[in-house]
Parts: C-alpha cells; sequence; structure tokens
C-alpha cells in the first residue's frame, strides 16, 4: 500500500451518503508520511477489517460513537507491521493489532495496540474469529443468548464474520441450529463447511414457510444481525423465554428515514 517512503495513502469520507454508500462518497489522497511522537509507533497497514459498524459512523445522525468528520480518514480495525517504534514496548518489524484506518500507515498510541504472537496461524485472524468478530459472536451466543443443549438455535447472516462463529458454537454446544443466507451458494457453506444443520435462503419467495418448517420445536435462541423480513419470520416461531442477542439491524444500516 506504500506510495514511497515519504508518503502515504488513505481513504477520507468526502460526503455523507444518502442511502447505500458510493465511491463518490470517499476520497483517495496521498499526504506525508506520518510521524511518530514519543510514546507513539509507526505502524503499516496489512489488513482492514471492513465491517458494517463503518455506516454507521458515515453518518452524523446519534450514536454510540462520534461520526467521522468530512474529509477525516475513514476507521476501522486494522493488523499491521511495525516501521519505526519510539514506545518501549514495540519495536521494528512486530506485527500489531490497533485502528489505522482505511490508510497505508499511521503514528499511533503504543498504548492503544496490542502486539501478536508470531506463531499466529494467519495475521488476518486478529481481525476475525480472534478479533471483535469472534468476540462479539462468543460472547454475544453465549452469555445473552445461552443456549441449552438440545434447543434450536437461528442465526441470522450466518456466513457473515460473526454469524459463522455463532452457528459453530452454538453446534459446538449441541443446539439444533438454522442459518439464514443470501443465495444458494452460501446456503451449502452453512451445512457443508460450517456443519450447519439447515441453511435458509432468505430471498427465497417462501422462506418464512421454508424456516417454520426447518424448526419444528419453535425457536430458543434467535442471534439477530439483521431485522426487516427475516425477523418478521422469526417472530411467530419463538418459544416462551427465547433469547434474541440483538447483535445488529444490517437491514436498516442504509435506510434514510
Ligand atoms: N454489537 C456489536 O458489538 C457488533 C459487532 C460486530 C458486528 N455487529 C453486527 O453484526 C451484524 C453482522 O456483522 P458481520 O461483521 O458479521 O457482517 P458481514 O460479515 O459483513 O455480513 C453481513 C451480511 O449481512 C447480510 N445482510 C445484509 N443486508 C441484509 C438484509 N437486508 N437482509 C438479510 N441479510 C442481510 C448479508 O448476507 P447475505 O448475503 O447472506 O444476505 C451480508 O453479507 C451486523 O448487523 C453488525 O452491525 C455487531
Amino acid at each position: 500500500m506504500s506510495r514511497t517512503d515519504t508518503t502515504h495513502r488513505r481513504i477520507v469520507l468526502a460526503s455523507r451518503p444518502v442511502g447505500a454508500p458510493t465511491a463518490a462518497d470517499f476520497r483517495a489522497e496521498d499526504a506525508a508520511m506520518p510521524e511518530p511522537s514519543e510514546g507513539e509507533v509507526l505502524v503499516r497497514t496489512l489488513y482492514l477489517s471492513f465491517d458494517p459498524y463503518m455506516r454507521g459512523r458515515m453518518s452524523d445522525a446519534p450514536s454510540y460513537a462520534p461520526p467521522v468528520e468530512i474529509g477525516a480518514t475513514m476507521v476501522g480495525g486494522t493488523v499491521g507491521r511495525v516501521v519505526s517504534s519510539r514506545h518501549s514496548g514495540f519495536r521494528e518489524g512486530d506485527l500489531v493489532s490497533g485502528f489505522s484506518g482505511w490508510q497505508s500507515h499511521a503514528a499511533l498510541a503504543g498504548d492503544t495496540l496490542r502486539k501478536l504472537p508470531a506463531d499466529l496461524a494467519h495475521p488476518s485472524h486478529a481481525l476475525g474469529i480472534l478479533g471483535m468478530p469472534g468476540f462479539t459472536a462468543y460472547t454475544g451466543l453465549l452469555d445473552i443468548g445461552r443456549p441449552r443443549r438440545g434447543e434450536t438455535v437461528v442465526v441470522a447472516a450466518a456466513s457473515g464474520a460473526v454469524g459463522a462463529v455463532v452457528g459453530q458454537v452454538a453446534r459446538i454446544e449441541g443446539c439444533r441450529t438454522v442459518g439464514i443466507a443470501g443465495g444458494a451458494e452460501k446456503c451449502r457453506y452453512l451445512t457443508e463447511t460450517l456443519g450447519l444443520d439447515v441453511g435458509l435462503d432468505h430471498r427465497a419467495p417462501d422462506f418464512a414457510e421454508q424456516l417454520a418448517r426447518a424448526c419444528p420445536d419453535g425457536i430458543d435462541v434467535y442471534f439477530e444481525s439483521v431485522g426487516g423480513a427475516v425477523f418478521e419470520a422469526v417472530l411467530p416461531l419463538l418459544n416462551v423465554h427465547a433469547r434474541i442477542p440483538v447483535c445488529g439491524l444490517i437491514a436498516q444500516y442504509n435506510a434514510d428515514g
């Protein structure tokens, strides 16, 4: 990603999207290479986690987190390699995770970085199964969903970063696990690769009927990431004392009303 040794590239928010974001809402800029101050580390980005929450940061509507300002670099979790360090805990070559955002290099406070073990099977795992999505799935399902052996767990956005972990953990817990995804290929991935009991396509015209057939004993845990039509199909099937970890409502993230 580096341009030269003296410049770096960043993607800034050029305008606040209305509806689905387009390329025109962003701008690529080359700027002077950041200089780390005392306590900071210059990091070269290797991997950027591209997450649904970023849509919220593009908006200035009230939220749990401040928006990205117009002209500012888009935020995001990253894995990178230390280029130079002015923090005693890091040295050149270390692999770290942090929040560099959408840019090739960043000077970050060392205290905001996590050093990654050299024997990590793949550095990007720190952004997936061992990072924010994996942690979200694990705690959301086990602490809030509290699935019990033999119960039926339904997972929305089941082939995504969070849902793929939720479904697999539910299977490990001994639950009948129904995953919902868009399209036949993703549904095959749910059953053949992730080992879920059923994969259902939320775009099928008879999706609600398919879901009812796949859950003959009702639904005990619904891991919600979507909202909209998927939630409407789930609602009548919920058992008394069902649990719903509300992780996200992605069907509404581009709504402009
Ligand atoms: N609370 C937290 O701390 C936290 C942390 C991480 C993520 N989340 C939330 O968890 C959810 C999933 O995140 P992720 O990182 O796993 O996302 P991801 O990997 O980007 O997957 C998102 C998937 O959502 C599905 N989707 C999008 N619009 C939809 C619609 N209208 N109806 C049905 N499905 C739709 C799409 O799958 P198909 O192509 O299969 O339809 C899409 O690939 C999001 O809502 C996110 O905001 C919350």
